[in-house]
């Protein structure tokens, strides 16, 4: 037999065993049989590299390279959940999801592993790519760590192009062994967060790491399963780990043993009335897990249902997940202050003493409004039960003492602590009606600076409260036409800073469409938001103001993700006076009104070619810019430099990789030639990396 032969044989059997031991849990041979043969696979490779796939078994024991972990963009949507935090809430959400159907339901429950989330893209039946959520849109490329997770399958048993949405984790038990000798990893989740992200693979792989996958993305939609449980059954028959700890919920228990038959899955097959009860019992046995769960994850079975409940800019209208409880921490009110927002909502914020609560420090928390307030029966001085829930801002949750000092219940004063206006309710909130009320202009414009939206760095909140405190800018379109060498007469503003702020200001005129409409604060129309609506075919701001002015609401709800609410507020948000003018000005301003086309027909100049990205870049800042570049011309682009890679593409800094393709033989590609390549000689036009393609389904 050849050694090319032998080498194949090697690795299939090898797979085979590692799967049986990580996946399925039943060994097919002993561990001096399978030393062995890795031991003879290891040799052959050791002594011929060329004969190491990127899907060998020995992949297992990492590398020793360091690797950074370069940005890469999604081909899925990656979204979060939903959440609910009582059973009741959940079977409220299951209940209302039924009433829009038209057909019955079924639900699976899941639960909810509290691990690190992480999409595994196959291609062909090969792994070729392990990214971390990261925003949704883009995540770190951590393809070699993951690669040493031995339930990870490297390679299909068919050649199948999908993407699997799975949860890293580390069993109880093994963190319990690794935490004597790292005590200060807080939980299982922390240290596997940690083993994913090791700069070295072999690091990662010395860690006990497993998966659970529970989602998969077919690129071929005639391949997707019609249900959810069918996809699991698929994901089992691929290789992939699932967890066998699932429920159906339907019309009745016969009915769910029915669609679990069908679908060739064994589950607890359970009627909707259990849901409660079920969600109760999984709560009260949690603890005898071998893993830790954060909550139930309910999500509807049929996939043409889910199709048709489509997704808000946050996460599926299908799924819902039920968390246990919040991250809590106890401190003391030190006062409360009243914000005015850019939309003039108030909201009254605890100022608390400082307390650490789910990896940060806490120091104020939003008490929402004065219906909250008096349900707390909150007063300064009071020590109260602080939350995070689902890692957004803290609320103060429960008040727990009493202060001594006699103080009665807060309550919001009657007039706008920054101009002065009588407040007016609307809901459960209380606004100040004045649009030029400095905190809103302040605001308005700050939000159109940050750096989420239209990115002009050094115009941040501080700056902002300068220009309109001077009377220089009054609204968004005066940061265009405004005089920024007024500043030099203040203390503190030098020529080096006015030139930073007009330098920002031309620069942000080469932002996207998709941002610039972001940036303006329409009600509901955030960057996700824009993004959608660019898509749905809004590419210029002209066939917008049409839509609104003709109130043509199906010209909205044309668009999956938006309904006939959202459409309502853009339109009337579009039609005011105020608003039109502001958007008259940035037009005569020079800002980009149109959306241009974004790569999707870019020439294939890189087609076939792998390439690394090392070092930081003039042009292409942050570096996952130039990672898009190449992509969007049908390069393929990997963290480390290996034997693979044709070329690496090499800014200012970035030493091993370097050394590594020099070494190799890749080809070493400066910034410049690389601009010489993109034809753009140096005129790079600025994108934001979360600005295209990242909606769509198909990769
Ligand atoms: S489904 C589009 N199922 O929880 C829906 N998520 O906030 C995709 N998670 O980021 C999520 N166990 O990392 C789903 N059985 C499960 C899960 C699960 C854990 C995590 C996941 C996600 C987060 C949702």
């Amino acid at each position: 037999m050849d050694l090319k032969e032998r080498v194949e044989t090697l690795s299939a059997r090898l797979l085979e065993a590692q799967k049986a031991y990580y996946v399925d849990g039943r060994p097919i041979m002993s561990d001096l049989e399978y030393d062995g043969l890795f031991d003879e696979l290891k040799a052959i490779e050791d002594s011929h590299p060329e004969l190491r796939s990127a899907t060998s078994p020995t992949n297992r024991v990492g590398s020793d390279l360091t690797a950074d972990f370069p940005e890469v963009a999604h081909t899925i949507p990656v979204l979060s959940l939903d959440k609910a935090y009582s059973a009741d809430e959940v079977v409220a959400w299951m209940d209302k999801t039924m009433k829009g159907a038209e057909t019955p339901l079924s639900f699976v429950e899941e639960e909810k592993i509290d691990g690190i989330s992480m999409v595994l893209y196959y291609e062909e039946g090969l792994l070729v790519r392990a990214l971390t959520r990261g925003n949704g849109y883009v995540g770190n490329d951590v393809t070699e760590n993951i690669k040493t997770i031995k339930a990870v399958p490297l390679r299909l048993p068919r050649p199948v192009s999908l993407a699997v949405r799975g949860e890293v984790y580390l069993p109880k038990k093994d963190f319990e062994a690794l935490k004597e000798s790292n005590p200060d990893v807080a939980n299982p989740r922390n240290m596997a967060a940690g083993a994913v992200r090791r700069q070295k693979s072999s690091e990662t792989a010395a860690i006990p790491l497993t998966i659970f996958v529970y989602e998969g993305f077919w690129s071929d939609e005639a391949e997707t399963p019609k249900d959810h449980l069918s996809i699991l059954r698929t994901l089992r028959d691929l290789g992939f780990r699932i967890n066998p700890h699932i429920a159906l919920f339907s019309e009745s228990k016969r009915r769910s043993q029915e669609l679990l038959r069908e679908a060739g899955l064994e589950a607890r097959a359970l009627a909707y009335e259990d849901l409660a009860s079920y969600l109760e019992e999984v709560t009260a046995a949690r603890s005898g897990l071998e893993y830790e769960i954060d909550g139930m994850v309910t999500k509807v079975n049929e996939l043409d249902v889910r199709q048709a409940l489509g997704y808000t800019e946050h996460h599926p209208r299908w799924a819902i997940a039920y968390k246990f409880e919040s991250p809590q921490a106890v401190t003391k009110v030190l006062g409360v202050t009243v914000q005015v927002g850019r939309t003039g909502r108030i909201t009254p914020v605890a100022e608390l003493e400082a307390v650490p609560l789910g990896g940060s420090t806490v120091r104020r928390a939003t008490l929402h409004n004065q219906e909250y307030i008096d349900e707390l029966e909150l007063a300064v001085g009071d020590t109260v039960s602080v939350v995070k829930r689902g890692d957004v801002i803290p609320a103060v949750e429960e008040v727990l003492e009493k202060n001594g000092e006699g103080n009665t219940t807060f309550h919001i004063p009657h007039s706008c602590p920054s101009c002065g206006s009588a407040l007016e309710e609307r809901g459960a909130h209380l606004y100040c009606p004045n649009r030029d009320c400095p905190d809103q202009v302040r605001g308005r414009i700050s939000f159109f600076t940050a750096r989420d939206q239209m990115d002009m760095d050094s115009i941040g909140p501080k700056a902002v409260a300068k220009l309109v405190d001077m009377g220089l800018v009054k609204d968004i379109p005066d940061l265009y036409s405004c005089d920024y060498g007024k500043l030099l007469d203040e203390k503190g503003y030098g020529e080096k800073m006015v030139k930073a702020f007009q330098d920002a200001v031309e620069e942000s005129k080469k932002r996207p469409f998709s941002t610039v409409l972001a940036s303006l604060g329409l009600p509901e129309v955030g960057s996700k938001g824009a993004e959608i609506l660019v898509r749905g075919g809004f590419d210029s701001m002209d066939k917008l103001l049409k839509a609104a002015d003709d109130e043509d609401v199906e010209a909205f709800t044309k668009i999956d993700q938006i309904g006939e609410q959202t459409a309502h507020s853009i339109i009337t948000a579009l039609r005011d006076p105020v608003m039109r003018q502001r958007i008259e000005r940035l037009r005569a301003a020079g800002l980009q009104f149109e959306q241009k086309a974004d790569g999707g027909n870019l020439e294939q100049i890189f087609a076939g070619q792998v390439w690394a990205v090392t070092g930081s870049f003039e042009h292409f800042n942050p570096r996952t810019l130039a990672v898009k570049e190449l992509e969007k011309r049908g390069a393929r682009t990997v963290s480390s430099v290996t034997g693979r890679t044709t070329h690496l593409l090499a800014g200012h800094g970035g030493g091993s990789k370097r050394q590594t393709a020099e070494k190799l033989g890749v080809r070493i590609v400066s910034e410049d030639e690389f601009l010489a390549m993109l034809g753009q000689e140096g005129e790079g036009e600025r994108e934001k990396a979360t600005s295209s393609g990242q909606l769509s389904f198909d990769f």
